[in-house]
């Protein structure tokens, strides 16, 4: 990476402004119910911490309140859950500009504070200089950990980074090497897993990974869109109307390639989207009425295969709707399956990260991306914003 690091900076008795991603699942009673995020910037904290800082100032937004104080958006959770991860105190403040703010963060007796949701003000996402200028004057240095949050040009992301000298982070630095790797020299083969619901969020990443890989294999809710661009009956299967010539055309790209793209053979299909509705199997083609919600046993077998000779796995968007038991079964048993072989697995963030805690197999995977936007938006090529900004070497 040509991009600084916590590693190559003196942080002896400095002031550090971290850009963390501390956006995290909330239940009813606003308890944490995943802090993975939390956890994988803990080793860029300690490290500041050990190298003797002399404050270390943690920002991070928390949903989306657009710009005004809404209380089940506070940060307050994650500054207890932080407290209890690190073993350190940790000091919150209900704000995170201000005179006062700076005055309290830099005369409290903590050494770690974490301020108060930065999309509170609507400056924030708006990357508005004025307010970035006030973030960064609480520190003399900063850090950017939050690769969830480094597709936004906002002004804890970008904005401070004109007034600071700005660091990479070990979390930062760690999604960059796993996904930039794969992006630029796969070991091959090269088998990308791509699912989810619409076709739309996976186009440019089907373009930008479809030279590079050797195979994708398409399942989820927007496989049937493919399956229909070629021809064949979905029945009530979810279909991007839209996206269809789209659809037709991609597949005519693999094919000039030389490239496979590997569509369902089978289905698991009930009559509507319920836990508790009859279970179904259907053929490729999805008869009148039936809706498709999980890839069937004969592409799950076709997809091990597929899989069976690979070195490299990038896995984005599950394969059905693995949120409810009866069609997680693709999902899962592919998922087991790359946790038997000697492929380097990357996992992208959001609902395919969630599919691997569901079914407890996150210490199986080589990485599993933090970001769910950010690493969809790497794995398309882009540049990130929040990337981009930091100190070159
Ligand atoms: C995420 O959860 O993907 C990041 O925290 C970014 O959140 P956002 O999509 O609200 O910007």
């Amino acid at each position: 990476m040509n991009k600084m690091t916590v590693k190559d900076v003196d942080l002896k008795d400095r002031i550090v402004l971290m850009r963390a991603d501390f956006n995290v699942p909330l239940d009813s009673s606003l308890a944490i119910t995943d802090d993975t995020r939390i956890r994988e910037t803990l080793p860029t904290i300690k490290y500041i911490l050990q190298k003797g800082c002399k404050k270390l100032i943690l920002m991070s937004h928390l949903g989306r309140p657009d710009g005004k104080r809404v209380d089940k958006y506070s940060l307050k959770p994650v500054s207890a859950q932080l407290q209890v991860l690190l073993g350190e105190p940790v000091k919150f403040l209900d704000d995170c500009v201000g005179e006062d703010i700076k005055k309290e963060a830099l005369s409290a007796r903590e050494k770690v504070v974490l301020l108060e949701n930065l999309r509170f003000h609507a400056e924030e996402e708006l990357n508005q200089d004025v307010f970035a200028a006030k973030l960064a004057s609480l520190g003399e240095l900063f850090v950017n950990d939050a690769f969830g949050t480094a597709h936004r040009a906002h002004a804890s992301t970008v904005g401070v980074t004109k007034y600071l000298k700005s660091v990479a982070g070990f979390l930062l630095e760690k999604e960059i090497q796993y996904l930039g790797n794969v992006v630029q020299s796969p070991a091959r083969p090269f088998v990308v897993i791509l699912g989810g619901a619409k076709v739309s969020d996976k186009i440019g990443v089907i373009e930008n990974l479809l030279p590079k890989c050797d195979a994708i294999l398409i399942g989820g809710g927007m496989a049937y869109t493919f399956l229909k661009a070629k021809g064949v009956a979905i029945g009530n299967s979810k279909l991007d109307k839209d996206k269809l010539e789209l659809a037709k055309n991609l597949l005519e790209k693999a094919q000039a390639l030389r490239k496979v793209i590997v569509l369902p053979l089978d289905h698991v299909v009930v009559d509507a989207v319920d836990p508790a509705a009859k279970i179904l199997f259907s053929g490729e083609s999805i008869p009148d009425g039936k809706i498709a919600v999980d890839i069937g046993p004969k592409t799950i077998a076709l997809f091990k295969e597929k899989l069976s000779v690979s070195k490299t796995i990038v896995w984005n968007g599950p394969l059905g709707i693995f949120e409810m038991a009866p069609f997680s079964k693709g999902t899962e048993e592919v998922m087991h399956y790359i946790t038997a072989l000697k492929a380097t697995s990357i996992i992208g963030g959001g609902d395919t990260a969630a599919a691997v805690a569901q079914f407890k197999l996150v210490d199986k995977m080589t990485h599993i991306s933090t970001g769910g936007g950010a690493s969809l938006e790497f794995l398309e090529g882009k540049v990130l914003p929040g990337i981009a900004a930091l100190s070159d070497k």
